[in-house]
This record gives C-alpha cells, sequence and structure tokens, in this order.
C-alpha cells in the first residue's frame, strides 16, 4: 500500500492521507484493530457520526478522511465559540452513553460496570468539525461500561492534561465547567474519583499531570 503524506502522528498510531478522500491510521505498535473497525461501523449503522471504515486489518485500519479542523484547533482560532462547544462536546458523548452496546463490546478493567458504549478519549483532539457535522475519532479505547464513567473520564482528560499559557488555562478552567454542567455536575462527581484512578494506569501520562489525577482521586 502506497502511503502517502503523513497527516499525523500520536502516541500510538501515524495517520496518513492515501490521497482518495481516504486515511490510513496505522499503529506503530503490534495491535489488532478488528474491535475498533468493528465498533466504528456499528455506531455508523445506528447513525452516531464516525468515519465511515473502508478496511481493518492488523494494525491497518482506512476510513474516510474528514475534511475540517478539531474541535480544539477551532477553539484556539475561534475562542468565542468556547460555550457552544463545551456544549456540543456534552451532547455528543451523551448521545454515545444513551447507546446500549453491542454484546461483544469488551469491558475494560477498571471501568465502572453498565450497558452503555464509552469513548474514554472524548476530548476536544479527537473530534473533528465537518461541514456536515462533528464526527468522532480515535475510538482505540472503547469500551462497554457506565455512561457516567464517559463523562467523569471527559472532565478528567480537559482539566488534568498540561496546557501552556494563561489565557488557555483559564480557557481550560472555563471549558471544563461548562461542559460538567451541560453533562450534568452529579453525574461527574459520581465516577471522577474511579476515571482518574483509571487514568493513572496510562503510562503516557506526565508527573504533573499524575499529580493533578491524585487530586482528584482523594477529592
Ligand atoms: N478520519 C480522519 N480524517 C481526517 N483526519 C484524521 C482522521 N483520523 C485521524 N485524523 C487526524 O489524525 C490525528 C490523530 O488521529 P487519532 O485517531 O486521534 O489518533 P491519536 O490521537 O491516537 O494519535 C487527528 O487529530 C486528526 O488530525
Ligand atoms: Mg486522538
Amino acid at each position: 500500500m502506497e502511503l502517502g503524506r503523513l497527516l499525523a502522528s500520536g502516541r500510538a498510531a501515524d495517520v496518513y492521507d492515501l490521497g482518495d478522500g481516504t486515511v490510513l491510521r496505522r499503529y506503530r505498535v503490534r495491535h489488532d484493530v478488528t474491535d475498533e473497525a468493528r465498533l466504528m461501523s456499528w455506531l455508523a449503522d445506528q447513525g452516531y457520526p464516525v468515519p465511515v471504515v473502508h478496511h481493518a486489518e492488523g494494525r491497518d485500519l482506512v476510513m474516510d478522511k474528514i475534511a475540517g479542523p478539531t474541535m480544539l484547533e477551532d477553539l484556539q482560532r475561534k475562542p468565542w465559540r468556547l460555550v457552544a462547544h463545551a456544549r456540543l462536546l456534552a451532547r455528543l458523548q451523551g448521545r454515545l452513553n444513551a447507546v446500549t452496546a453491542p454484546e461483544w463490546l469488551p469491558v475494560r478493567a477498571g471501568v465502572t460496570a453498565g450497558t452503555a458504549v464509552l469513548h474514554l478519549d472524548f476530548h476536544p483532539m479527537n473530534v473533528i468539525l465537518s461541514d456536515a457535522g462533528p464526527i468522532v475519532i480515535d475510538w482505540t479505547n472503547a469500551s462497554r461500561g457506565e455512561g457516567s464513567f464517559d463523562a467523569a473520564m471527559t472532565a478528567v482528560l480537559v482539566s488534568t492534561s498540561e496546557i501552556a499559557g494563561v489565557r488557555d488555562r483559564v480557557g481550560q478552567r472555563l471549558f471544563t465547567a461548562l461542559f460538567s454542567v451541560s453533562r450534568g455536575r452529579c453525574e461527574i462527581s459520581r465516577s471522577l474519583a474511579a476515571a482518574a484512578t483509571y487514568r493513572l494506569d496510562d503510562v503516557n501520562v506526565t508527573d504533573s499531570e499524575r499529580e493533578r489525577l491524585r487530586h482528584l482521586v482523594d477529592g
């Protein structure tokens, strides 16, 4: 397969533009994308906005290329959209967590038991704002579980991620607060310590993020 232009390089995978309206997401480590691709296709059939999957094999996933900025890129250029974007993220995630998971979707260890589909990496870099509406990407961590756990995980990810610059840190606090109100503060508090504990297990978490996560775990 011709790899094409490298679009992005993340923690675990590289994304290439194949030039025909599709992208290849290739894991750099040994990994099987079958489950992730199956969930994406299943969600598309339920009417949930995800990229159409064309091919999935081993560490390679070929899907539609979504044109548009990520929600975070859009926020950086148009900060006045913060309120609308925080609400949109909450609404999009609420729609996902209202879906009853197919019985083949596994539960990850440490996730609160439940029947919903959880993304578990639902943040403004994993939503692309296309002309046809927002599309959710990066389904690597998806699990079956309790909806509030996904909501809390987003609050954890957004509030503890390392951000440079005072203006952006104010934005981070405001975004977390608005997201929490839209998603339901009680729901988020219920699972906050569990989500922060789960996140502490991630080897990619930096030392300062770790410290902030510990505060959330201790309440
Ligand atoms: N289907 C897609 N269409 C367009 N760009 C994509 C697509 N999937 C991923 N990308 C780009 O690649 C980046 C990384 O992809 P992502 O799946 O979020 O992996 P990770 O965050 O693990 O690196 C995204 O932020 C986006 O810029
Ligand atoms: Mg991502």
